[in-house]
């Protein structure tokens, strides 16, 4: 989705902006640009990679404050005219825009009717003539943006360079922006965590903010006019390191890092006497816990995937009913919310649009809201207030890999807490932290050995479709499984529990389909052998990830093997090879693994 980065200091702000911009590239973009102010703002943007527009940037600019934009297109297509950054009629007021502005046809008609000419078909463009307009009236940049958002109706993460001011006035409504304060120098950008790199002391914008900024000072507002406290917040060191190392790719990387996630993930909040989780977070006494009616988990996309597989964990150890929810189609669906009742929303990034806005439903419904998120200090994890950060470490590729196990590891922990305050005993909650102990080591010992993933590409990478399928928990390892291949290969796959296979799908199979079967060993296992004979029958070739030592093997026409591991824990195992064939069968067909096609990291749009 579109990255924002901005400096005012003392040093050359196009390295700055460079620097920034590129660590916004994992988000997914397809045009960059950038404004500097050097007397005059001098704008240079280009349809492709920042490393394509830096090429068209002159050598010796040497302005001190500037604002740079990855822009991943929503109105108007990727053209260098639609690019950002985008200045007003006299080119004095340059701006920025990340979201989208709901009433842009009728702002720009306004506009053009005012003889203004507009030189992109972008809702963004509006805003820069309309502040120019504004600022004609009292030459007060902060007030010229607070009027022309008073205007606008929909969503921002804005910033405005003036050409006679030495500031950059910032707003933020419904698209994330966090300011970094360093020593005499100022950063800005929409993804807290890139500031890491520049200081460690960051402004939290709350949506229907504006702030003014300098290179020495912050002033923060609303956009009603009251002034606003500027709270300064210490970020975190953070453990893992985003750059890409020994690796040729970052999802590559993130599969290895799997095992280290892990153990920062569960570290400290196991308690092996009690055999019980230590989730300090969720601000959840056991009184609280066994009075819970019903838990919802919701989220998108992969953490949707880890969510299912936490809805079931969560009946199987709390025996309490859980269900899961797609957050785009939560709030649509005049959910009923029970104040007693736990909602857990599930977020890597801690930004997606359609989650935080199942998080503000619950909310203004009366419901309690907790957070199962990656990013510290993200919207959604400050919006719920409580939760489990799952301590992943930067996530640079778009594909998600390591969030996916520990958002499970999380609701893992979570299952087995509220288990331990209802009927699981000790016993059983000792045995399932053993196990969970042992994961990171396990997966570790399967990364060595992987099996022949390859073989498993071969089958893959020119088929028409691929169906993954499994049962119980191994279910929304399928669907994990076939949105990674998807993602990345961009093969269609269809992911469906094993025993759904013969209502329907069947119809599909052809001699010579693949069919990738993920069968621990598990108390459903005989059953999705049956839907390995009925495929097999029907000239199926079968790709089997198996325990070692299973004979179910004999079924497979390419077994990959995981190493032994507790049932109620397979998915962090059998998810590891899926991740690997989508990995290998798009490297082998030539894709750009990190970054594929239409995808975004982070998506703030509905
Ligand atoms: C899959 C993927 C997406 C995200 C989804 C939710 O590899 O990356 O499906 O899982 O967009 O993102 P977060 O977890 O940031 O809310």
């Amino acid at each position: 989705m579109c990255g924002i980065f901005g400096y005012i200091g003392s040093k050359r702000a196009t390295p700055i902006l460079i620097d920034g911009m590129r660590r916004l590239e994992y988000r997914g973009y397809d045009s960059t640009g950038i404004a500097i102010k050097d007397g005059d703002i001098s704008i240079f943007k280009k349809v492709g990679k920042v490393s394509e527009m830096r090429s068209i940037l002159p050598l010796n600019i040497q302005g001190t404050s500037g604002i740079g934009h990855t822009r991943w297109a929503t109105h108007g297509g990727v053209t260098d005219a639609n690019a950002h950054p985008h200045a007003s009629a006299s080119g004095d007021v340059v701006i920025v825009h990340n979201g989208i502005i709901n009433n842009s046809r009728l702002l720009r008609a306004s506009l053009m009717a005012q003889g203004i000419e507009l030189k992109s078909e972008t809702d963004s463009e509006a805003l820069a003539h309309m502040i120019e307009i504004e600022l004609a009236i009292d030459d007060d940049p902060e007030a010229a943006v607070r009027r022309a958002l008073q205007k606008a109706v929909g969503t921002w993460g804005l910033c405005v360079l003036f050409k006679n001011h030495d500031l950059i006035v910032v707003a933020r409504n419904g698209s994330p922006l966090v300011i970094g304060k360093g020593d005499g120098e100022t950063f800005i950008s929409s993804d807290g965590p890139t500031l890491s790199e520049f200081t460690d002391r960051v402004v939290y914008l709350e949506d229907g903010d504006i702030a003014v900024v300098t290179a020495t000072s912050i002033k923060r507002s609303s956009l009603k006019g009251d002034s606003k406290k500027v709270e300064v917040t210490v970020l975190e060191k953070s453990w893992g390191e985003a750059e890409l190392g020994a690796y040729e790719h970052f999802m590559l990387k993130e599969i290895h890092e799997q095992p280290d996630a892990l153990r920062h993930c569960i570290s400290g909040r196991l308690d092996r006497v009690r055999g019980n989780g230590r989730l300090g977070g969720l601000r959840l006494s056991p009184s609280d816990l066994a009075k819970v009616p019903h838990v919802r988990l919701i989220g998108c996309g992969t953490a949707l995937n880890a969510a299912e597989i936490g809805q079931l964990l969560i009946e199987k150890l709390a025996r309490i009913p859980a269900v899961t929810h797609i957050a785009s189609e939560f709030r649509y669906n005049e959910p009923v919310i029970n104040p007693n009742a736990l909602h857990f929303v599930i977020s890597q990034s801690g930004e997606t649009a359609d989650t935080l806005s199942a998080v503000k439903e619950i909310q203004l419904k009366g419901g309690q809201v907790h957070g199962v998120i990656n990013v510290v200090g993200s919207t959604i994890a400050r919006q719920c207030r409580q939760g489990v950060y799952i301590h992943s470490g930067p996530e640079q590729s778009v594909a998600s890999t390591k969030a996916f196990s520990n958002m499970v590891a999380a609701l893992t922990m979570f299952a087995l807490q509220v288990g331990r305050s209802r009927s699981t005993s000790k016993e059983r909650g000792q045995e399932i932290i053993h196990g969970l102990q042992q994961i990171p080591h396990l997966i570790e010992e399967y990364l060595e050995n992987q099996g022949p993933i390859m073989e498993a590409v071969e089958l893959v990478k020119n088929a028409k479709s691929v169906f993954f399928l499994g049962r119980g928990l191994s279910a929304p390892v399928a669907k994990e499984g076939a949105l990674k291949l998807m993602e990345v290969a961009y093969i269609p796959c269809l992911a469906y529990p094993a025993g759904e296979m013969k209502h329907g799908p069947i119809a599909l199979l052809e001699e010579g389909s693949p069919i990738i079967f993920i069968v621990p060993n598990d108390h459903v296992k005989e059953k999705t052998v049956s839907a390995i004979h009925e495929s097999k029958a029907r000239g199926a070739k079968i790709i089997l990830i198996h325990e070692e030592g299973d004979d179910i093997s004999l079924e497979g026409d390419v077994n990959i093997a995981i190493p032994k591991v507790h049932s109620l824990l397979s998915p962090l195992l059998t998810v590891v090879p899926l991740q690997l064939i989508a990995y290998h069968t798009a490297i082998t067909l030539g894709h750009d693994v990190d970054r594929p096609r239409n995808l975004a990291k982070s998506v703030t749009v509905e």
